[in-house]
């Protein structure tokens, strides 16, 4: 009886290792700019549950880091662009840099680091020249550091860039070459990746070619398109994911590196925050995305797909707006690791939401039925309260863009009561608030419940409300005691 009670729990083991395994290998991003992050070790177990076995952080986030080891999931480590300068001019810094941010975490952590990404877009024309003296610097001392660290053929690195690295002068991907300014530059960079076995990595944002040209034929954004297509000699592309990987493909071959290895760092859609920036518009690209990764389907010019990491995991709600209010909307999940909208992640298996959330209490701030929006000390409440917390949605076009003005002013409110942990104090706005249990929510708009994070007052006992799940947890193991202990 014993040993069938082990058998069984093995194989139940197997089961549920083989469907995590059905399903193919995808890469996402996971960035950390939020005021409410979801706690490390749910992340790891949402990625997992998900099918994605490769991330990318854009910094040696600590708990990241520790919460990755002996996941089974490959990791690229990103290293901020305010780095590169200190980076690019010290080997020793470099060093240190690689000691404390990568090797500490493979020995100590059994995290599987793959890649170190040196600079973020660091040759982004709206960065003007900032980064063009310290990126191949700091990359040649990160690679001279990984070597010195025994690192040299486990970790590589590379530079993630923004497509706005290449252009095609005729508009055609054929003619693809790179940015005059930084065309030497970009060899050099090239060469240093492909002699250290380093792949070159690309962002990728059809998104944002439809923001910033308003002309811009919107379906040929998406996979399944039927907007006119671009011919390109014998090529037809219909779609400008591949137009613009392509036109760097052309310009890698122009340049003799027509075998580079390319990553995609970044690719996916917003869904709010612009009226182009929806579940509808972002379900599409990304089941789009997603189906040919599975089919393991590239371009025209190179059959073979690239690694591709989407962009993004979760929601950030503490992201510069500076690109736009889509900024803080890139998830494929919400900020809790709550489902958007569906997608089909292969093996008959869609997204699973994450597991063992802990949330502030159900109650909303809103504002008080006697009070008025055009009340000058609304306004004034509603401006302080958007300046701390997270009103993107409330755009034009965007999820909460409908709301009546009252509806509008509580939205506020409850956002900037949700951000500061609904402490004590934080829904009073001159009195013209009033804390509710039932939830304002209505269609589109979610008035969120932000996760817990134990910063706000006890309000009782709190070691009370553990104690039923650690009892369940004892009954469990005896129960199983009993039944595996032969009897
Ligand atoms: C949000 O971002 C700002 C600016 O980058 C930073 O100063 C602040 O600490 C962040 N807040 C949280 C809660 O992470
Ligand atoms: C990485 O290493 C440096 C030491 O060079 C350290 O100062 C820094 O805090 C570490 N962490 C990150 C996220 O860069
Ligand atoms: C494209 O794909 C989306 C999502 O898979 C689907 O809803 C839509 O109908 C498709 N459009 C065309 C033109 O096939
Ligand atoms: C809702 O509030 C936001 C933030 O104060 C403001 O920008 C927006 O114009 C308001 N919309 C409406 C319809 O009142
Ligand atoms: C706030 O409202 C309460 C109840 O309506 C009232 O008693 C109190 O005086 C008000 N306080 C201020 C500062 O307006
Ligand atoms: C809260 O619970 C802890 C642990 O059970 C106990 O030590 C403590 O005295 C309790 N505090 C109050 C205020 O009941």
């Amino acid at each position: 009886m014993g040993k069938h009670c082990f058998l069984y729990f093995f194989m139940l083991f197997l089961v549920s290792e083989g469907l995590t395994k059905g399903v193919a290998g995808l890469a996402c991003n996971w960035g950390l700019q939020s005021t409410h992050p979801l706690q490390a070790n749910i992340v790891v177990k949402l990625m997992k549950d998900n099918g994605f076995n490769k991330v990318k952080l854009f910094e040696a986030d600590p708990e990241a880091l520790k919460a990755l080891g002996k996941s089974g999931i490959q990791v690229m480590v990103g290293i901020p662009n305010d780095l590169l300068a200190p980076l690019a001019s010290n080997v020793q810094a470099a060093v240190d840099w690689v000691q404390q941010n990568v090797s500490k975490y493979i020995s100590q952590n059994g995290a599987d680091i793959r890649y170190v990404a040196v600079g973020n877009e660091p040759f982004l024309k709206t960065y003007k020249d900032m980064f063009l003296h310290t990126t191949l610097p700091a990359l040649q001392n990160i690679q001279a550091a990984l070597i010195k660290a025994g690192l040299g053929q486990k970790v590589k690195v590379t530079v993630p860039l923004n497509a706005d690295v290449y252009q095609s002068d005729s508009g055609l991907p054929s003619a693809g070459n790179f940015r005059a300014d930084i065309h030497d530059l970009m060899i050099s960079i090239i060469k240093f990746l492909r002699d250290n076995g380093g792949p070159l990595t690309i962002n990728i944002y059809p998104f944002l070619s439809l923001y910033a040209d308003p002309n811009f034929p919107i379906d040929f954004a998406f996979f399944n398109s039927t907007a006119a297509p671009v011919v390109d000699g014998s090529i037809t592309y219909t779609n400008v994911y591949d137009a613009n990987f392509d036109t760097l493909i052309s310009a890698l071959e122009k340049n003799g590196f027509g075998s580079m290895p390319v990553i995609i760092g970044e690719v996916g859609w917003p869904t709010d925050g612009n009226s182009n920036a929806n579940i509808e518009y972002a379900r599409r690209f990304n089941q789009g995305l997603l189906d040919r990764i599975l089919a393991g389907k590239g371009t025209p010019k190179r059959r073979t797909p690239p690694d591709v990491y989407l962009f993004s995991l979760i929601d950030e709600d503490n992201k510069s707006t500076l690109p736009g209010n889509f900024e803080r909307h890139w998830g494929i999940f919400n900020f809790d690791g709550s489902i958007k909208y569906q997608l089909k992640i292969g093996g008959g298996k869609g997204l699973v939401p994450a597991k063992g959330v802990k949330y502030l209490a159900r109650q909303w701030c809103v504002m008080s039925p006697q009070a008025s929006p055009s009340d000058p000390s609304v306004q004034e409440s509603m401006t302080y309260a958007c300046t701390y917390a997270d009103c993107t949605s409330l755009g034009f076009g965007s999820s909460c863009g409908n709301l009546d003005p009252k509806k509008n002013a509580s939205y506020t409110f409850n956002m900037y009561y949700q951000t500061m942990d609904q402490r004590k104090g934080t829904c009073s706005f001159n009195n013209r608030s009033v804390i509710t249990t039932i939830d304002p929510s209505q269609g589109s708009c979610r008035y969120e419940i932000m996760i817990d994070l134990g910063k706000h007052e006890r309000p009782r006992n709190s070691s009370a409300g553990r104690r039923p799940n650690s009892l369940i947890a004892a009954l469990i193991i005896a129960f199983m005691l009993i039944i595996c202990g032969g009897l």
